[in-house]
């Protein structure tokens, strides 16, 4: 939800800039524009991705600095246009602000500052911060964003500016993230660190309110009443190969094709030569785990999904009732939480807007959190009880796959550790899981390499309008997965279906033609799918199943069938997700659609 960059230092400011935006461009891309110093604050903005303003950069001639912020936008307030783009100027020009977030009480501010006087020429929330900044400003520009900040209500991640601070670049958050690099000889602030992993591994990951002040070479962080404040420098260890294409036509191709090794080292950490699952847990107890009398799993989209499949693993093996939410119904819908009570949370940016809320919310009420994040550092993991890190690396495609692929192997990890601590599972069971856990990332690689299968058939049903997902037991879960694949990246009108519950309604809208794929890998309901399967058929539909070799029943009744290899019935959602990604992904480029930054779309969701 929009990125942000900004650069003070020896560098060429504009060339900083632009490279930073380029690997922010996932979180937003329907415009972008920069703020220099040289002479007084000199802006450039255009509608449309980056490249169109690099364009402009050149046409125009826009000259270098040594400091400047810039911004991609996914737009909230206002279509996307020259003038709604970032950064936004104050009115006598002197202050330039770009912004992550909704500043919620703007039109308040907004009518405020109007009867002062004030011109506004965007519909923008921003706007309202840069002439507020210059409403306010008393020559000291810490004390300034200090009452900026205490009028402001929202999220924000902030990076200003100001003509009468030639050597100085502001900084500050609220609930959207913003992180400051540090180098010899320049300091930069960032939305996300892929933005800077050219330039250091060095950072100090800014919380809440904390102001930072960036000059050539140095850095000083202060509290909302001036007082400096110290932090601990974090040191990035993953290296840039991790955050660029590698070869591959788009990140989510690449992203797909790292499921494997994402997959053995969020596993392999956490299960010890003696066959035990470590969780490595450091609030919550093994005492509060016996007697947990509900999990309520949080999350949105992919996660949420991820959640959905967490419920039948942790029924299942650790008979525990469990309660999953789409984070922004949870926040807003006075949950009722109680005592022995535990809250997940997933996220894979650790930074969804519902999802941090929604964390709070319960932590507000007396639960724990236990967290499962792949950003390390990021605010959900700030503010959990207990986080347990899906160790995926970065994941740049909007549409997820290795976040989400990781995310249920955590839902077994924990699952199958609870079942362990409540003496819920027999030992057989559960070294039976274990031995699963341990061959996850292989047999991953394994389905993966149907690469080729997958993608004749995407192109052969790349032209569907409609697609029906089924599945029973976990595997609905995963049909709630693969059908949001395939309509955000491709395009394609698609539901997920409980396959019990199609004929209540649903089954009405199939007819000779229409596409259904059914996900029939669980063993104890595969018979239930097949007649399932046979009720579409009969209306006309076009069948893809997946189904678990040796199941050859199936071919009597789907035009094609994707096997996976033989596995307990409880990871099959782990395995039939992959196929459906892939399909998502070659449908999506038969479309010729852009799968990496599919339209309307961004990756960090750090708005409600
Ligand atoms: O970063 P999060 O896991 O909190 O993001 C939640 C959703 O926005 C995310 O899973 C989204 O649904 C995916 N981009 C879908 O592929």
């Amino acid at each position: 939800m929009c990125g942000i960059v900004g650069y003070i230092g020896k560098e060429d400011a504009v060339s900083v800039l632009l490279s930073g935006l380029a690997k922010l461009e996932y979180r937003g891309y329907d415009s972008a524009g920069i703020s220099i110093y040289r002479e007084g604050i000199q802006t450039i903005k255009s509608k449309g991705r980056l490249a169109v303003l690099a364009d402009k950069i050149k046409e125009e001639k826009f000259t270098s600095s040594y400091m400047g912020i810039g911004h991609t936008r996914w737009a909230t307030h206002g279509a996307p246009n020259d003038c709604n783009s970032h950064p936004h100027n104050s009115q006598n020009g002197k202050i330039s602000v770009v912004h992550n977030g909704i500043i919620e009480n703007y039109m308040e501010l907004k009518g405020f500052l109007e009867s002062e006087g004030y011109n506004f020429l965007s519909e923008t929330d921003t706007e309202v911060v840069a002439q507020l900044f210059e409403h306010l400003y008393n020559g000291n520009p810490i004390e300034t964003l200090s009452k900026v900040i205490q009028k402001i209500r929202g999220a924000y991640a902030l990076g200003i500016i100001c003509q009468d601070q030639p050597d100085k670049l502001f900084a500050v958050r609220k609930d959207s993230p913003l992180l400051v690099g540090l180098k010899e000889n320049g300091n930069f602030i960032a939305s996300d660190i892929p933005a800077l992993l050219e330039y250091t591994r060095e950072y100090y990951l800014l919380d809440d309110n904390e102001i930072a002040v960036l000059t050539r070479d140095n850095v000083e962080l202060f509290d909302l009443d001036g007082k400096k404040i110290k932090k601990d420098i974090f040191h990035v260890t993953w290296d840039i190969d991790a955050a660029e294409k590698g070869g591959y036509d788009y990140f989510m191709m690449k992203e797909i094709m790292e499921q494997p090794e994402a997959l053995r080292k969020t596993i392999s950490p956490r299960l010890t030569k003696e066959g035990e699952i470590e969780l490595d847990l450091k609030s919550i107890t093994q005492e509060e785990i016996k007697n947990c009398k509900r999990i309520h799993i949080v999350a949105c989209g992919s996660a949420y999904h991820a959640g959905i499949v967490g419920r039948y693993v942790m029924e299942e093996v650790a008979r525990i009732p469990v309660e999953v939410d789409i984070a922004s119904e949870f926040r807003y819908r006075n949950p009722i939480l109680q005592k022995e009570e535990l809250c997940i949370i997933v996220s894979q940016s650790g930074e969804t807007a519902d999802t941090l809320a929604a964390l709070r919310e319960a932590k507000r009420q007396g639960l724990k959190v236990l967290s499962i994040v792949n950003v390390v550092g990021s605010s959900i993991a700030r503010e959990s009880d207990d986080v347990l890190y899906t160790w995926a690396g970065p994941e740049i495609a909007v549409a997820t796959t290795k976040g989400y692929t990781t995310q249920l192997s955590m839902m077994y990890l924990i699952g199958l550790y609870f079942a362990k601590v409540r003496g819920t599972v027999s030992q057989t069971l559960l070294n039976e899981c274990i031995s699963e856990l341990r061959q996850l990332p292989e047999k991953t690689g394994k389905i993966l390499e149907q690469d080729k299968i997958i993608e004749t058939l995407a192109k052969k049903y790349a032209h569907s309008e409609d697609v029906f997902i089924l599945g029973r037991g976990s595997d609905y879960g995963a049909a709630m997965e693969a059908s949001l694949k395939l309509k955000e990246i491709s395009y394609i009108h698609s539901e997920a279906y409980a396959a019990g519950e199609l004929k209540h309604g649903t089954i009405s809208l199939i007819e000779e033609g229409t596409l259904v794929i059914a996900i029939a890998t669980q063993e104890r309901l595969f018979e239930k799918l097949v007649s399932n399967t046979k009720e579409v058929k009969a209306r006309g539909a076009r069948v893809i199943a997946i189904a678990i070799e040796g199941n050859v029943q199936i071919e009597d009744v789907a035009d094609e069938v994707i096997y996976l290899p033989k596995a307990n019935s409880l990871f099959t959602a782990s395995y039939n997700v992959l196929p459906m990604q892939l399909f998502g992904y070659y449908t999506a480029v038969a479309r010729d659609c852009d799968v990496d930054k599919p339209r309307n779309l961004a990756k960090s969701v750090t708005v409600e």
